[in-house]
């Protein structure tokens, strides 16, 4: 057969590390702290199927018909009012209805990246962005990070040779370090974006999953200068396999996304969008989310707990405030890739760090979910983890 020739924007790009990882720890003996999974006993599933029974004897036909690229306006009106509670100024003009916070992103991109643009972005930082910015050819340039997130020293240093497009950032929870900017760095951020002339992309999938202190708001809430384009999303809060996200942003960024979700998938889901709109006119979406945090904050206050009982002594970790993962950083030395291949023999898995890496580096550092597993599973898991960190000490 004569040689296949991809495209260019395609050359550099594998599949993600993290799913590959998936798949191998798709084996049901192996104790698996990797992907970024929301539990699933957390999914209202009655509820979620009586909201779909009701959609489809309301609106059925309705439903079933090709739907407006923007959304269901009755949910777009939801979540524009129940952001609006939290201090974003969304409306329905601003909101528009995405296939999961993934596609906002790439929307987002599509907008405003030539071949060769650049991006600024958080060092570590979530793998499945970075494979967008790459597909659309963006040169990204990462920032320095702290426990705090970005450091807006290096930021404005970067600002006074370069002027980036974008900024990509993950404020709230990060992934994959769990950390959250303080509100001086949110104010800072959001100032420097009008002063530089950049757009900042807020990714929040994990804002509303908050186990200790005190709630920040959001860039979006902060943003005078409408610079901020926001992603929310339903996935960790409800259920990632309805696939609906939201983006909201000064309408003339929003009808730019239009276009290009246009021709990426002309509308999410309709059984999707009914379906959580009869789910989320119940007014049920904060209680949910409340005991969603009860479960979360009890399973990573235990691991940490264990982490500290079974890990060697050189390894650190932050104590996230909420999200799902927790960030692990051992001695120069260690290498995660190599100890996750012995971690898998013994049955226990979770994500190397360096691939979070945009430049290189990490290679001593893991990421850590809990919400996907047990108590039990964390004791064992994390025990047998502390076994294999301890065979495998530099
Ligand atoms: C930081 C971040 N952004 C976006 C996403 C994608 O989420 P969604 O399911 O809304 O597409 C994830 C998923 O894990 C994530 O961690």
């Amino acid at each position: 057969m004569s040689e296949v020739i991809f495209a260019d924007r395609l050359q550099n790009l594998s599949g993600s590390i993290i799913r590959e990882i998936l798949k191998l720890t798709a084996q049901p003996d192996i104790i698996s702290f990797a992907g970024g999974m929301p539990a699933p006993g957390t999914f209202p599933v009655k509820e979620l199927q009586e909201a779909a029974v009701e959609a489809f004897t309301e609106f059925g036909p309705q439903m079933l018909q090709y739907g407006a690229t923007e959304g269901y306006v009755p949910l777009r009106q939801w979540i524009a009012d129940w952001l609006s509670k939290k201090g974003i100024k969304a409306t329905v003009d601003n909101t528009l209805l995405i296939s999961g916070s993934q596609q906002g992103l790439d929307l987002a991109v599509k907008a405003f990246i030539n071949k060769g643009d650049t991006m600024f972005l958080e060092n570590p930082t979530f793998l499945g962005a970075v494979q967008t910015f790459n597909t659309y050819e963006a040169n990204l340039v990462a920032i320095d990070c702290d426990e705090h997130g970005m450091k807006m020293d290096a930021l404005e240093k970067a600002l006074q040779e370069q002027q980036p497009k974008l900024l990509y950032s993950i404020p709230t929870f990060q992934n994959p370090s769990g950390n959250t900017l303080p509100l001086e760095r949110r104010k800072k951020l959001v100032e420097l974006a009008a002063k530089y002339n950049f757009f900042i992309i807020e990714d929040d999938p994990y804002g509303w999953l908050r186990y200790h202190g005190e709630e920040l708001p959001t860039l979006k809430a902060l943003d005078k200068a409408d610079k901020v384009i926001y992603l929310g999303s339903s996935s960790k809060i409800v259920a990632p396999g309805a696939r609906v996200g939201w983006a909201i942003a000064q309408p003339d960024i929003l009808r730019k996304m239009v276009i290009g979700k246009q021709a990426a998938d002309v509308h999410t889901s309709n059984l999707s969008q009914y379906t959580l709109y009869n789910y989320l006119k119940r007014n049920v979406l904060d209680e949910h989310i409340a005991h969603i945090c009860e479960e979360y904050r009890a399973k990573c206050d235990f691991m940490l707990e264990v982490m500290g009982k079974y890990f060697p002594k050189e390894a650190t970790w932050n104590a996230p405030e909420g999200g799902l993962f927790i960030w692990i950083t051992l001695p120069a030395g260690y290498n995660t890739t190599k100890i996750l291949e012995e971690a898998v023999k013994d049955k226990v898995a979770f994500v190397p760090g360096s691939p979070f890496y945009v430049h290189g580096g990490g290679e001593n550092t893991l990421r850590l979910n809990f919400s996907n597993s047990s108590m039990e599973q964390i004791e064992t898991g994390i025990k047998k983890l502390g076994e294999v960190l301890a065979k495998t000490a530099v």
